[in-house]
C-alpha cells in the first residue's frame, strides 16, 4: 500500500489550485448573484486540459488517471462548484461513455472537440418523471429508416444551454422495459430541439441547468451509441464514474470551507484571543479535519479503483454519499465558525453550504446511493 502522490498528481492538483485561486475566485460571488455561466473561465480550463483529463491523447484528451482527475476536481470545488460541476460533466458522463462505447467515427466527430474543451456536453437521462426511478424513461426515439424521430422532454440538465452536444437516452422499445432504452448523441441545432426555461436554484448557481423539449428531432442511425437497448446500461455505467467526480467535488466544497474557517479562527479574535484558542472552536476544527480526511480516503480509493480495472461502483456510491454529507456538516459548521459574517456572502461559506446541497441530490440521490451500497453487500 501506497499513500503518497506521484509527482504528476502533485502537478496537476498545484495547477488546478493556482487557476481556481487566480481565475476562478475573482467574480464567483457575482456570477453566483446573477447566476451567470462561467463561459470565459471553461474556455480556459479547456485550453488548460482540464475538460477532457482521462481521454486519451489521440482523441485529444490528457490521458491521465483518475486519481488527477478527482485531485483537479477537488482543488476547482473548493473555489466554485459552478465550474466544476460543468468540468465534471464534461470528462465523467459525456466523454467517458463516448470514448468506452462510442466508435471511431463519432470519437472523430464529437469526442475530439469535446475532449478539448472547444464544445461542451450535456448528459440527458433525468425526466420529470423519471428521476431516481430512471428506467421510467417516457422520451422515445421511433426507427424511421435510417434516422429515429426523438420525442420527449428531460429535466435538470447540467450544461443545459452551454453544451453543443448531448447525450441522450431514450426508449426504443417500450414493451423491453430498460432493456428498450437506446444511447444517442444529438446535436443542438438539429430541428424540433428547444432548450426550455433555465433553473433558478439555491445552488451552483452559474451552472446552467435547463430543461430540453424534443419534437420529432431527427437522429441519424450512425449517432446510436452501440446497440439498441444498450442505453440503460451506458447510462449505469457512466454514473458509476460521474459519482466520483461529484464525491470529489462534495469533497472540495468541504475542504474549501474548512480552509476558510481555519484561517478566520487565527484572524478573528473574541475574549482577548483569537477564536482558534477557544476548544469550542479547537473541536469544530477537528471534527472537520477529520471528516474532510476520512471522505478523501474514500474518493481516492474508488478512484484508484478504476485505475486499476476494478470494480469500483460501490466504492464510488460510498464516496459520494459520505463526502456530500461531509459537504453538508462541514459548510454548517465554517458558518457557525464564521459567526454573523458566516451568513453574508463576502465570505463564501454561506455559498459553499448553498452549493453542498446538490451534491447529495444529483447523479444519484444519497438514497439512491445506498440502495447501490447495500445490493453491492448483498449480493
Ligand atoms: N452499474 C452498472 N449497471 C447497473 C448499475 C450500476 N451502478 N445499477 C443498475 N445497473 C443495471 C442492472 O444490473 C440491471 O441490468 P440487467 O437488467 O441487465 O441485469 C439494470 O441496470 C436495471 O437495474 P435494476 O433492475 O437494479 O433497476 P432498478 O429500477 O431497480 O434500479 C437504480 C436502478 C440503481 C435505482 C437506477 O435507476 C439509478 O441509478 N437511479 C438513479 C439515477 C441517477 O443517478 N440519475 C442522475 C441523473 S444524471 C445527473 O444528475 C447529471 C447531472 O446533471 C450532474
Amino acid at each position: 500500500m501506497n499513500f503518497e502522490y506521484t509527482e504528476e498528481h502533485l502537478a496537476v492538483r498545484d495547477a488546478a489550485r493556482e487557476f481556481a485561486q487566480t481565475e476562478l475566485l475573482p467574480g464567483v460571488i457575482e456570477r453566483d448573484t446573477h447566476a451567470t455561466f462561467p463561459h470565459a473561465q471553461i474556455k480556459e480550463m479547456g485550453a488548460l486540459g482540464f475538460m477532457g483529463m482521462m481521454v486519451d491523447p489521440k482523441y485529444n484528451g490528457g490521458g491521465m488517471d483518475t486519481i488527477s482527475y478527482v485531485l483537479a476536481m477537488e482543488e476547482i470545488s473548493k473555489i466554485d462548484a459552478s465550474a466544476s460541476v460543468a468540468m465534471s460533466v464534461n470528462n465523467s458522463l459525456v466523454c467517458w461513455g463516448l470514448e468506452k462505447y462510442g466508435n471511431e467515427e463519432q470519437k472523430e466527430k464529437y469526442l475530439k472537440r469535446l475532449a478539448k474543451g472547444e464544445i461542451i456536453g450535456a448528459f440527458c437521462l433525468s425526466e420529470p418523471e423519471a428521476g431516481s426511478d430512471a428506467t421510467s424513461q417516457k422520451t422515445t426515439a421511433e426507427r424511421n429508416g435510417n434516422h429515429y424521430l426523438l420525442n420527449g422532454t428531460k429535466n435538470w440538465i447540467t450544461n443545459g444551454n452551454t453544451a453543443s452536444v448531448y447525450i441522450i437516452i431514450a426508449q426504443t422499445d417500450p414493451l423491453k422495459g430498460h432493456k428498450g432504452i437506446s444511447a444517442f448523441i444529438v446535436e443542438k441545432d438539429w430541428e424540433g430541439f428547444v432548450v426550455g426555461k433555465k433553473e433558478d436554484k439555491l445552488g451552483i448557481r452559474g451552472s446552467d441547468t435547463h430543461s430540453l423539449m424534443f419534437t420529432d428531432v431527427k437522429i441519424p442511425v450512425e449517432n446510436r451509441i452501440g446497440e439498441e437497448g444498450f442505453g440503460f446500461r451506458l447510462a449505469m455505467e457512466t454514473l458509476n464514474g460521474g459519482r466520483l467526480g461529484i464525491a470529489a467535488q462534495a469533497l472540495g466544497i468541504a475542504a474549501g470551507a474548512y480552509e476558510l474557517a481555519l484561517a478566520y479562527s487565527k484572524e478573528r479574535k473574541t475574549f482577548g484571543k483569537p477564536i482558534c484558542q477557544h476548544q469550542a472552536i479547537q473541536f469544530k476544527l477537528a471534527d472537520m479535519a477529520t471528516e474532510i480526511e476520512a471522505a478523501r480516503l474514500l474518493v481516492l480509493k474508488a478512484a484508484w479503483l478504476k485505475d486499476q480495472g476494478k470494480e469500483f461502483s460501490q466504492a464510488s456510491a460510498m464516496a459520494k454519499l459520505y463526502a456530500s454529507k461531509v459537504a453538508m456538516d462541514v459548510t454548517i459548521e465554517a458558518i457557525q465558525v464564521h459567526g454573523g459574517y458566516g451568513y453574508v456572502k463576502e465570505y463564501h461559506v454561506e455559498r459553499l453550504m448553498r452549493d453542498a446541497k446538490i451534491t447529495q441530490i444529483y447523479e444519484g440521490t444519497s438514497e439512491i446511493q445506498k440502495i447501490v451500497i447495500s445490493r453491492g453487500i448483498l449480493s
